[in-house]
């Protein structure tokens, strides 16, 4: 019976089947709402990204460590929802780009909540950061430190007043984070003009391989992100000497979808020596259950090992950042297809009407996701999950379990909330899905879904 399926962690959070054997998330049934909003849709349950987002704040209250934040890494899922959901929970958002920065804002997360990564930023993203005045921009590289240096010297010079009443477009307004004690605190945005250097991490690769894929594996010492350790020292210098900087921390992000703790601490062990700092950001990385025979740590063990080995290493008394972004999204999120033709060459192929286009993972990093039809879970049809696209790599899922899989039936891949939206794109012209919230047995469009005249609305013919 199929009502009597219990569904592993990789679903969100509340998810169950109904009386009539159907998938539900956040209370709605997912075959009505594929009728309702078409397919592909990235369905997520809005009250899973609440509670995880809580579980680390939590977390972090339960080690007694008083400055501590939990920064969400919004390339996870750069939806201003999301975004928004998260800025009410009270956190911090780590930002990648202008774009990022720029959705950010416009979620409502405060100037000074906001940490600015990248390493290639360029001359307009670092000069939108200081006119913003974010909280902290995390340096990368030397080059990037001059860039800084010049935007701040020809600022002294013209006087024109970085931090002076930028006010993001679109409107944005800030929202109130849940216990907040800080929450009518004026924010920069209200064009209240903020005075002194701006704070900033120096990023370091910290030499610690965690076990991931080689593609999201940062930490090692050859690496494309941060300063090398052997260059930390320099580099601490030269942004000690810049003026209208202030050089708060030390930034170090090992890599993504760890499963095992050690190497976050190691790398709190590696990057500790580098001096005495009021902030340190040990980065994200916590991986998640993409099956249900993956079992990653539980957010409050990750907090608490990344607490405890800052402690260990002299640096707990200190403020401590960590940056989740899958760990606070994957799970909350589920896609949902329709089968569209059912063949048999060899393998028996199930294609679908998404793919890479909705869900890079399974093609860049051969990740394994499961699949179910959305009203028969379980089954024994072996078979290939294929996309849409005009690819033979356009496999969503290489070898799925289906209950004899058929044309118009919905299927869901779990797990995909994490990279999915945030990697979608309009390969063969495919428009891009929407993004439904589901809370309570409601469900809203958060972002709709593409349509083709979109396709052609930046052309100049
Ligand atoms: N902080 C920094 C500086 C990062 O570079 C990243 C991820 C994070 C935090 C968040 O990591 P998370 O907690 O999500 O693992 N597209 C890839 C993931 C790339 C991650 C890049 N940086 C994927 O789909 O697996």
């Amino acid at each position: 019976m199929a009502t009597e399926t219990t569904l592993s962690q990789v679903y969100p959070l509340g998810s169950r089947l109904n009386g009539r054997g159907r998938l539900e998330v956040g209370g709605c049934d997912t075959v009505e709402l594929a009728r309702e909003f078409g397919t592909p849709a990235y369905v997520v349950a809005e009250d899973d990204l609440r509670e995880r987002a809580r579980a680390f704040v939590a977390a972090g209250k339960e080690t007694g460590q008083e400055d501590f934040h939990v920064v969400y890494a919004s390339k996870a899922c750069p939806c201003s929802a999301v975004l928004r959901v998260f800025a009410q929970e009270g956190l911090w958002c780590d930002v990648a780009s202008a774009g990022e920065l720029h959705l950010a804002l416009a979620a409502g997360f405060a100037p000074e909540r906001i940490v600015v990564h990248g390493n290639a930023k360029s001359e307009t993203e670092l000069r939108m950061a200081l006119e913003v005045g974010v909280g902290l921009i995390v340096v990368d590289n030397f080059d990037e430190i001059e860039r800084l240096e010049q935007l701040l010297s020809q600022n002294a010079q013209t006087n024109s007043g970085f931090r002076s009443a930028h006010v993001p477009t679109g409107g944005a307004v800030h929202v109130r984070p849940r216990d907040d004690p800080h929450a009518d605190r004026p924010s920069r945005t209200a064009g209240v003009k903020a005075c002194g250097p701006q704070d900033v991490l120096i990023r370091v690769t910290p030499d610690v391989r965690g076990e991931t894929h080689e593609k999201i594996s940062t930490g090692q010492a050859d690496s494309k992100f941060g300063f090398a350790m052997d260059h930390a020292r320099e580099a601490i210098a030269r942004v000690e000497a810049v003026d209208g900087l202030a050089l708060r921390g030390i930034h170090a992000h090992v890599g993504s979808q760890l499963l095992d703790l050690e190497p976050f601490r190691r790398a709190a062990a590696g990057v500790s020596g580098l001096g005495d700092f009021p902030v340190w950001d040990l980065g994200g990385g916590l991986g998640v259950a993409y099956t249900a025979a993956q079992t990653p740590p539980s957010i409050a063990d990750y907090v608490h090992a990344v607490v405890a080995a800052a402690r260990a290493h002299g640096i707990g008394e200190r403020r401590l950042l960590v940056e989740p972004g899958r760990a606070l999204v994957a799970n909350a999120g589920v896609t949902l297809y329709t089968v569209e033709s059912v063949k048999q060459n060899v393998s028996t192929w199930v294609a679908v009407d998404g793919g890479m286009s909705d869900n890079l993972r399974p093609m860049l990093y051969g990740a394994v996701y499961e699949a179910q039809v959305a009203d028969r879970f379980g089954g024994d049809t072996r078979c290939r999950l294929a996309g849409k696209h005009c690819e033979s790599g356009d496999v969503i899922v290489r070898d799925a379990v289906l209950d004899d899989p058929r044309p118009g039936d919905v299927v869901v891949t779990p797990a995909t909330g994490a990279y999915g939206y945030a990697m979608s794109n309009n390969y063969n012209g495919v428009p891009r899905a929407p993004v439904i919230f589901c809370r309570g047995g409601d469900a809203r469009v958060v972002v709709r879904r593409e349509t083709v005249d979109e396709l052609t609305a930046r052309d100049e013919l």
